[in-house]
């Protein structure tokens, strides 16, 4: 045999530089073991189907999961001129095997080979992250019972605003993370279809069992069109643009952390497990770990446009570009893992400075709302009660006080309806527990919200 599978019809050996660059075997050694599974489930049915004989399929069985060991062991010989992971098995098994090893291709191409490959790597990595998001969810949903009651300031363009209580804002963040969820969930379906039995493009002349194929290798059901099956990196596209949503929401999370870590907030101390020093200067104590975090999300968005760029203009059916399809999307894969599990690990370990949280929350006027509320309970439109409490800010204002530091007589001066109770109202406590609804900031809601978060990740 010579040493290209498909050398029959050249005349010209490969110039050495093309081998290099149009060989993948550098990174889709990762499809091996996805390789294998497919392979062997092709080779079952081909058996089953009384297309290759029982001793070749029982050689090529044995064969492969020689190769799987090897592999394993880390002593598989991965060759560059035999191009991509899929020649490399196949030569690697007619090397220990013998002509059985030459049957295994029968009915088969790369083409549906590698979608099928691809589409179980993705269908595992797509399950670890949902795990990954699991722990973290988790994490929030803790740390978010715990801080029930500690009260901040919300903000609006990063301006005081209202009162909030520190599980509420956290709990934010979980229910990004469930949606991150719903969207791998949702992408897994359709990336959990069988192309195999497309063949190049066209189908097969053999009479195949795609169906049973499928129930083997764990797929819910088979693809439809053998044009479509080859050439369909849909799936790729969707998993890439769920671990783009999944890191733009941990970004927004590390952009809180980076600012609220800083001594101006001085909101929140990281783990020192989780940050770093500088080589110059002895005093820092950095947050690098949300900083790459944030500075990840770019790569992970880059990925998502190689693989919609690399989509676009390609002529039906399978082309080579589609070789490209990997990297970005691993590279996606691994960035989102590791993200998640790296702040998993730090979000319970974070401590929350509730005094600094009080003392934020108590400047900047955030119960102005509230005092607007009261005045609209005491018979006031709101569009009066807000101008009325606008001019009492803007005497704090000139004045050096907050809210609560004006006197009763002051305080009906900018309106006659003003009662000795509206400093109940002006309270930090009072504003956050009056907000007592579904989807409000009151810490009892905040206490029965993480209680369905659990229920339904339990469910899920
Ligand atoms: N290495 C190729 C890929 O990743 C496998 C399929 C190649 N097929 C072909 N006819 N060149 O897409």
């Amino acid at each position: 045999m010579s040493e290209k599978p498909w050398s029959g019809a050249f005349t010209q050996p490969t110039d050495e530089f093309v081998e290099a660059f149009t060989a993948s075997i550098d990174f889709d050694k990762r499809l091996a073991l996805q390789d294998i599974a497919g392979s062997r489930a092709h080779a079952r049915m081909l058996g089953r189907q009384g297309i290759l004989s029982e001793a070749d399929v029982e050689a090529i069985l044995d064969g492969l999961e020689a190769v799987r060991e090897e592999i394993e062991a880390g002593e598989f010989p991965y060759s560059v001129a035999l191009e991509d992971i899929h020649m490399n098995i196949e030569a690697r098994l007619t090397e220990r095997i013998g002509d059985a090893g030459k049957r295994l291709h029968t009915g088969r191409s790369r083409n549906d080979q590698v979608a099928t490959d691809f589409r179980l790597y993705v269908r595992d990595e797509i399950d670890a992250i949902l795990a990954k998001l699991a722990r973290f969810r988790a994490a929030l949903v803790d740390t978010a019972e715990r801080e029930a009651d500690t009260v901040m300031p919300g903000f609006t363009h990063l301006q005081a605003a209202q009162p909030v209580t520190l599980g509420h804002h956290l709990l934010a963040y979980q229910e990004m993370a469930e949606r991150d969820a719903g969207r791998l969930r949702d992408a897994r379906r359709r990336v959990n279809l069988l192309p195999l039995g497309s063949g190049a493009l066209a189908g097969t002349t053999f009479p195949i069992d795609r169906e049973w194929v499928a129930q083997e290798l764990g797929f819910d059901g088979v693809t439809e069109n053998s044009l479509d099956s080859v050439s369909d990196r849909d799936f790729a596209v969707e998993t890439a643009s769920a671990c783009s949503l999944v890191m733009a929401h941990l970004s927004r999370l590390a952009e809180e952390l980076v600012m609220w870590a800083s001594p101006q907030f001085g909101f929140a101390t990281l783990p020192q497990s989780f940050c770093t020093g500088s080589s110059i200067m002895p005093q820092k104590i950095n947050p690098d770990v949300p900083e790459l975090v944030r500075g990840k999300t770019g790569r992970v968005n880059g990925d998502l446009m190689s693989l919609l760029t690399l989509l676009k203009g390609q002529p039906l059916a399978y082309n080579k570009d589609m070789q490209e399809d990997k990297e970005p999307l691993f590279d996606a894969l691994d960035t989102v893992r590791g993200s998640l599990k790296v702040m998993a690990d730090m979000v319970p370990g974070i401590a929350f400075h509730r005094d600094a949280l009080r003392k934020a929350a108590s400047a900047g006027f955030a119960t102005a709302t509230d005092l607007a509320d009261y005045l609209v309970r005491k018979g006031l439109p709101f569009r009066e009660a807000h101008e009325v409490v606008g001019k009492a800010v803007r005497h704090c204002i000139d004045h050096g006080l907050e809210l609560p530091d004006m006197d009763l007589a002051t305080l009906q001066g900018f309106s006659g309806v003003i009662g000795e109770d509206v400093y109940e109202v002006l309270t930090l406590e009072g504003s956050v527990s009056a907000r007592d609804h579904i989807g409000g900031t009151a810490p009892d809601q905040v206490r029965a919200a993480v209680e369905r978060a659990r229920r339904r990740m339990e469910g899920e």
